[in-house]
This record gives structure tokens, sequence and C-alpha cells, in this order.
């Protein structure tokens, strides 16, 4: 009963990003600005009930494996521990994820994890306060190192972070992230910045690559990685000599989106917290399951339609093109 989300370019979509909410409770420089943006009304989001539908019709009729619940910031979301708590029971049980800053993880790490959830990426751009604060425009640094301790505590293994290096204001810690990361047995990863702030003040040419942060890990003595990378984004390599938590040998990864793009090997599909399917992070167009959901759709007719959506997947984000356009929904509103 499954038909598959496939693409006229052979990939099949069988990871699901659904973003719960477009709201965040940071205020990082390169995402958004101070003042926030203009939320997304409340009748726009779809309701715990109906997100749930659309992650079964995903994990049920469209092949779906895995899960990713981010945001803005998903912790926010009051329903989320029930979300999970639902996907989790679906046949067959997918493997589900949440990518967060971090905050009040401390408290809900545990709750996650009895609801299901198998593992967390929590973003951490500096190990200096002063910097957090200059960075987010919020003083949480310590809250979100207690939620990274609280998540390896509660199992969400293995936890990763994400780091955004930014020229000229943290560019200059990539080793001391990585010994850190290292020390406490969570894996590092760094990522290329992307055309996909709501100020649209991204540069090319600021842009701290993975070359340069590869060449900042030197002394690491990084070594390539002998597991394949299959679809991730992150390319990864082994740090000599060095454990993760579960003692497996520890490795460090970039996401080299821009310099090192993979979207020929994408299985991405996504879903916006108002309930609009798009087939690449650079989508400029969205095709909305809610209205039909709203409209009374049976499963099949909702799982046809995100069918149609992905077929029109584009070979690629297009970044290096002359007439490459930024989406019009930024990252917070979409969720990475
Ligand atoms: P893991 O399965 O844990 O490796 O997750 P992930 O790295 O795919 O997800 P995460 O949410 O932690 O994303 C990390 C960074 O990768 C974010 O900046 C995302 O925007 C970026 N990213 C995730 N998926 C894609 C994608 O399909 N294309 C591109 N270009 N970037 C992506
Ligand atoms: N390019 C790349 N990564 C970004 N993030 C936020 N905005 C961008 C961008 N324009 C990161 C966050 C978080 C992850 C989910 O995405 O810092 O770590
Ligand atoms: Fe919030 Fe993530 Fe944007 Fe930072 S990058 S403001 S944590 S949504």
């Amino acid at each position: 009963r499954v038909t598959v989300l496939a693409d006229r370019f052979g990939r099949i979509a069988t990871d699901l990003r659904v973003s719960l909410t477009d709201r965040c409770n940071l205020r990082c420089t390169y995402c958004m600005p101070a003042e926030g943006l203009a939320w997304m009304p409340q009748p726009q989001q779809l309701t715990d009930d109906e997100v749930k539908r659309l992650v079964r019709i995903a994990v049920e009729q469209l092949g779906v494996t895995e899960v990713r619940f981010t945001g803005g910031e998903p912790l926010i979301r009051r329903g989320l521990v029930s979300i999970i708590a639902d996907a989790a029971r679906l046949d067959p049980r997918p493997r589900l994820s949440v990518t967060t800053n971090g905050i009040g993880l401390d408290r809900i790490a545990v709750p996650l994890r009895d609801a299901g959830l198998d593992r967390v990426n929590v973003s951490l751009d500096t190990l200096d306060p002063a910097r957090f604060h200059t960075l987010t425009l919020r003083d949480r640094h310590s809250d979100v190192l207690a939620g990274l301790r609280a998540a390896a505590d509660a199992g969400l293994t293995p936890v990763k972070i994400n780091t955004v290096l930014m020229r000229g204001v943290n560019d200059d810690e990539a080793p001391a992230l990585l010994q850190f990361a290292l020390d406490h047995g969570y894996q590092l990863r760094f990522i290329e910045q992307m055309p996909l702030d709501a100020q649209h003040q991204w540069d090319r040419h600021e842009m701290v690559t993975a070359e340069e942060i590869l060449a900042a890990l030197e002394p690491f003595g990084l070594q390539p990685d002998n597991v394949s990378r299959g679809t991730a984004p992150a390319e990864t390599w082994l740090i000599p000599d060095r454990v993760d938590a579960a003692g497996e040998p520890a490795r460090v990864g970039v996401i080299a989106s821009v310099t090192r793009p993979f979207c020929g090997d994408c299985d991405r599909t996504r879903l916006t917290a108002d309930g609009q399917v798009r087939n690449c992070l650079f989508a400029t167009e969205e095709s909305d399951l809610r209205k039909i959901l709203r409209a009374g759709a049976p499963d099949e007719e909702i799982a046809d339609a995100w069918r149609a959506a992905m077929w029109g997947k584009r070979a690629g984000h297009g970044i290096d093109d002359p007439t490459f356009l930024q989406p019009v929904r930024p990252m917070s509103a979409i969720g990475g």
C-alpha cells in the first residue's frame, strides 16, 4: 500500500522534516531581526491532530522512515511530547529526532525520550556566554549547556551539535568547540551558512567555507571516515584515538551545502507549521496540504498531493545560478 515520494531525477524522499512553529526564543543575528518576524497566525498553524495525521500518512502511505521535528524552536510547541508519542506508535515505527536550540531541553529530555524520541541535534555557536548573548540577543548560554547534558543523560544519543561559523564573530572557535564536543562525547558538525536568513544579508564571500573549517581543525589530525555517508548532509571525519559517549570512534562533520552541494542524494521532504509541503529547502513553490485536509480530503488524496509535490522537485538548490532567488519563507519558518 506504500507508494513512495519519488521525483523525476530518481530520488526517493524517506526523511520527513516537520516544522512545528515559526517562533523562537532566541534571535540569532544571522537568522532573524531583533524584533522577531511576523509570526504565523494561530489559525493557519496545523493543530496537533493535523500534524499527527500528516505524519501518519507520510509513514503509512508514502514510505517515510525518519521524522525530524524542527521550528523555529520546536520545544516551544506545547504538543511536542504528544506528537512524538503518536509518531512512535506508528507501524513501521519511524526513527524520531528533534533539532533544537537546547533551551528547555534540561526539563523535557526525559519526557521526550519516554515518548519515543531517539535523538536530538542542538545548536551551539560559541562557548563564550558573552558572545552567545551578542549572537542570539539572549542570555541563555547556560540553559543550552544544561540541555546538552540532559539530552546525553537521557540517552538521546548520539547528541549532535550544529555550529554556524561567522567571519569575525566566532570563526576563531572551531578548535575549542571541537575539543568541547570531544570532551563531552557530543558529535559536532559545522554548517556553511546558507542564503535563508530573514534579512537577506547572506554574502557568499563572507561565508566561512568547509575548506577553511577543515584547515582550522588540522591540529586534530582528521582522517577520512570509513563509513559511507549515504544521504546525510554532513561529511564526516574521524578523530584519531578519540571515542564518543558510546565508545564509537569520535567524528566531526561538515555540512557544506554551498561549496560541496549534496542535492543529488537528497532524501528529504518538508512540512511547514502551516501545512505546506516543500520539496526542497530552497523551493520557491509549496503545496498546500492544509487546504485539502481541512476540506475533508481522505488520506489517499492527501498522499497523492504530497507525491505530486515531490515529483516537481528540482535537481539542486541552484545557489550558484545567476538566476538564484532566495525563498520567501526564511530558515526559521522552514526548519532547516
Ligand atoms: P542528522 O540526521 O542528525 O545528521 O540530521 P541533519 O544534519 O540532516 O539535520 P539538522 O536538522 O541537524 O540540520 C543541520 C543543518 O543541515 C541545518 O543547517 C540544516 O538546514 C541543514 N540541512 C538539513 N537538511 C538539508 C538539506 O536537505 N539540504 C541542505 N542544503 N541543508 C540541509
Ligand atoms: N544557514 C545554515 N544554517 C543555518 N542555521 C540557521 N540559519 C542558517 C543558515 N542561514 C542553523 C542553526 C541551527 C541549524 C538547525 O541551522 O544555527 O544550528
Ligand atoms: Fe532560533 Fe534557530 Fe533562528 Fe537561532 S537559528 S533564531 S535558534 S530559529
